[in-house]
């Protein structure tokens, strides 16, 4: 089990109260000028990620005492309780093992004694021996056609992932093969898809842990029917139809063959799970050989993540970063830009990972957190779309929105000048979050423009920009499946240490059922023209008018 501590109350918590009293009477652009060095004393680079943390409102003894935090709320102590497989999901009484599904090194790793390595494996070498299969086309449709389009059902955490790094890795998809997501309960989500599919080449991947969400097993059944509908007989759903779950008995009911089942463990939380059998849209679609370096990379965060020491630990840095903001400066969001077309779905990813995770107000001893913020707001959009949408309330907004740029070095396209653009832009926007823009400079722009004096006055309010808006700037090479594990292990850690401060359970989601259960108590009451009496006024009024207008 973890500990359970109130953060506030540690020394370091307190001290930081003081500090950050004091750090925000100064300005980054004075930070920078006192150290020449900044970038090279607060920056990191592991392998080919390189992240840079100098425009943040902090100094050496801000991070001392961010560790001070870390050390005191047992950091060290949980991260090599999540590794060993301990009881750490303490509401599901469960261990949080999803380091476990990318273990390359064959260490074993035990749960009740048990080593779970050797599952882990099995699944793997059967979904590679499964993806090779319907690549080579030993295995396919029912007419004998290849399989070269997959439909991934599922919601959550067993969309969201393989949504973001299928989309992330495109230029590694294998030619001829094609990709589709249904995740929403809305009949257009999977109406829209089936426009796109052929009954006779299509592999359908009905993806949840559960195997009992209402969306998917909706959407599911709807897929076999259309399938049945378009010629595929009963006995063909085995060769279309394949399950990725912790559930045999409920997949068994759903009519899919144990063969066709792939599992996972309930040790794998679903926002953590695309390493697991549910990245089988993944491999299918880039290759089995991609998904392993996925898993490389993720490996290469994990043991950097366990091994590091606090100072010199990427995920810890970030995590405590946030919390500075979090928790010493009012900070509500947190913006993940992506200046990467290809990673548009990585902000939405995360947004799951962690508003789920540390979307919490009760702490480890069931008491509400009345003392402190827990996780924050997560949102983002690709570069440089979002310049051109919501950057002006982070220049110029009455909020402190800590922000992570994230970057390529090398495009996948190289056109023209694009990247050079692209790029131009990803370092412009932190250097004048950081800097900003005096009423001098405003000034003086204006003079050599040629307004007039009494012009100038009237505009100089306006184009000023205070700056000092903290961002991280995470510079990465290539995007490869190496480097993108690395990147989403990173986040994950991230998630986890803030979580182990907050003194919150980051792996359950309890939040997420009463809105459930509620909707299946109301869906029987649509299933007439009655009028519903039974809930407040605003829901039956809406009720109401939904029954008269459908
Ligand atoms: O929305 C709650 C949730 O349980 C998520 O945590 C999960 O990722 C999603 O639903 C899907 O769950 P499952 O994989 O069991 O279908």
């Amino acid at each position: 089990m973890l500990h359970n501590l109130n953060p506030t109350k540690t020394l370091a918590w307190k001290e930081l109260d003081l500090h950050a009293h004091e750090m925000q009477q100064r300005h980054m652009k004075d930070l920078f000028a006192q150290d020449p060095d900044r970038f090279s004393n607060f920056s990191q680079q592991l392998e080919d990620v390189l992240v840079d943390y100098s425009k943040n409102i902090l100094t050496q003894e801000t991070l001392e005492l961010l560790f001070r935090l870390a050390e005191d709320c047992g950091v060290k102590e949980a991260t090599e309780k999540m590794f060993t497989g301990e009881i750490i999901n303490g509401t599901e009484q469960r261990a949080v093992l999803h380091v476990a599904l990318r273990n390359r090194d064959g260490k074993p790793i035990l749960v009740d004694g048990q080593d779970v390595m050797p599952e882990v494996k099995e699944v793997l070498e059967r979904m590679k021996a499964f993806v090779s299969r319907v690549h080579t086309s030993e295995h396919t449709g029912y007419s004998g056609k290849p399989l070269t389009q997959v439909v991934n059902i599922g919601i959550g955490g067993s969309d969201l992932g393989p949504v973001m790094v299928t989309e992330a890795l495109k230029p590694y998809w294998i030619d001829g093969r094609e990709v589709h997501f249904v995740s929403n309960i809305d009949g257009t989500h999977l109406a829209e898809v089936l426009k796109k599919v052929d009954p006779e080449t299509t592999l359908f991947l009905v993806a949840s842990k559960t195997f009992t969400t209402q969306e998917t097993m909706t959407n599911a059944r709807s897929a076999r029917q259309w399938f049945l509908d378009q010629g595929g007989s009963q006995e063909d759903v085995a060769k279309h139809f394949v399950a990725l779950s912790t559930n045999a008995e409920g997949v068994k009911d759903f009519g899919i063959a144990e063969e066709n089942m792939f599992g996972f463990w309930d040790w794998v939380g679903g926002r953590y799970s695309l390493s697991s059998s549910i990245g089988l849209s993944i491999a299918l679609t880039v290759g089995f050989d991609n998904f392993e370096g996925l898993l490389d990379g993720m490996h290469a965060m994990d043991r950097h993540f366990r091994q590091a020491r606090l100072e010199e630990n990427l995920p810890v840095k970030l995590a405590l970063i946030g919390i500075w903001y979090t928790n010493f400066w009012g900070a509500e969001t947190e913006a993940i830009l992506p200046y990467d077309q290809y990673m548009h779905r990585f902000p939405a990813y995360f947004q799951q990972g962690n508003m789920e995770s540390n979307g919490k107000s009760v702490d480890r001893d069931g008491e509400p957190i009345e003392d402190y913020e827990t996780g924050p707001i997560i949102w983002g959009e690709p570069g440089t779309n979002g310049q051109h949408a919501f950057y002006q309330l982070i220049h110029q907004g009455t909020r402190l929105i800590p922000c992570d740029f994230i970057a390529p070095a090398v495009s996948h396209n190289p056109l023209g000048e694009h990247h050079a653009i692209l790029l131009s832009n990803f370092f412009a926007q932190t250097e004048a979050l950081m800097n900003g823009k005096t009423a001098a400079q405003v000034e003086a722009e204006l003079r050599a423009d040629g307004l007039s004096d009494e012009r100038i006055a009237e505009l100089v309010p306006f184009k000023v920009f205070d700056g000092n808006q903290p961002t991280n700037s995470l510079l990465v090479k290539k995007i490869t499946p190496y480097t993108l594990g690395m990147l989403i292990a990173l986040y994950e850690h991230k998630i986890f240490v803030q979580g182990v401060i907050w003194n919150i359970y980051s792996f359950d989601q309890w939040g997420v059922e009463l809105g459930k259960q509620l909707a299946k108590a109301i869906l029987p009451e649509l299933g007439n023209d009655d009028k519903v009496k039974a809930h407040d006024s605003s829901t039956n009024g809406l009720i109401n008018a939904y029954k008269k207008w459908r």
